[in-house]
């Protein structure tokens, strides 16, 4: 067993980074969608919503980095092409999106799609002792899992 300079093993620490690479590209498309509906949202919620969408992508994007960054600690080489961010990625691709609550769903689904995925590296981190990516799922998980609990009271449904 091959032990790296931040003392975890070399091979489980590269599988965890080709998970925390899938969920970039997934997070990429979170982002995209995102700025989709910050654009393209229109009607009577326009001011509100316009903004949270900002605030949302924002977060997205130091997620992003985040992930990025993970990557290359442990290791490997974080996803730079929208080539593999398109290869990898599962979110449902928002096109056309103006209306409100289809705006919501499309933030619902992206976000269950990335929880899915955070869950598994959560198990994958504890099992390899890797504090760090582990404490980043969690992180990631509670403030996604709140975020689904406000879309899904925007739209007047129980989680
Ligand atoms: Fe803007």
């Amino acid at each position: 067993m091959k032990i790296n300079s931040i003392g975890l093993n070399e091979e489980q620490s590269h599988i965890i980074a080709k998970d925390l690479n899938v969920l970039l590209a997934n997070f990429q498309t979170y982002y995209q969608n995102l700025r989709g509906i910050h654009w393209n949202i229109r009607g009577r919620s326009f001011f509100d919503l316009h903004v949270k969408f900002e605030e949302l992508y924002n977060d997205a994007n130091i997620k992003v980095d985040e992930l990025a960054e993970r990557v290359l600690t442990l290791g490997a080489t974080p996803f730079h092409t929208f080539d593999d961010y398109q290869e990898n990625s599962k979110v449902p691709v928002g096109r056309n999106i103006s209306k409100d609550e289809d705006a919501i769903r499309l933030i619902v689904d992206s976000l269950k799609e990335l929880l899915i995925l955070e869950r598994a590296l959560l198990t994958a981190s504890d099992e390899a002792g890797d504090e760090g990516t582990n404490s980043m799922m969690s992180d990631f998980i509670t403030e996604q899992e709140k975020t689904v609990w406000m879309m899904k009271a925007w739209l007047s449904e129980a989680v």
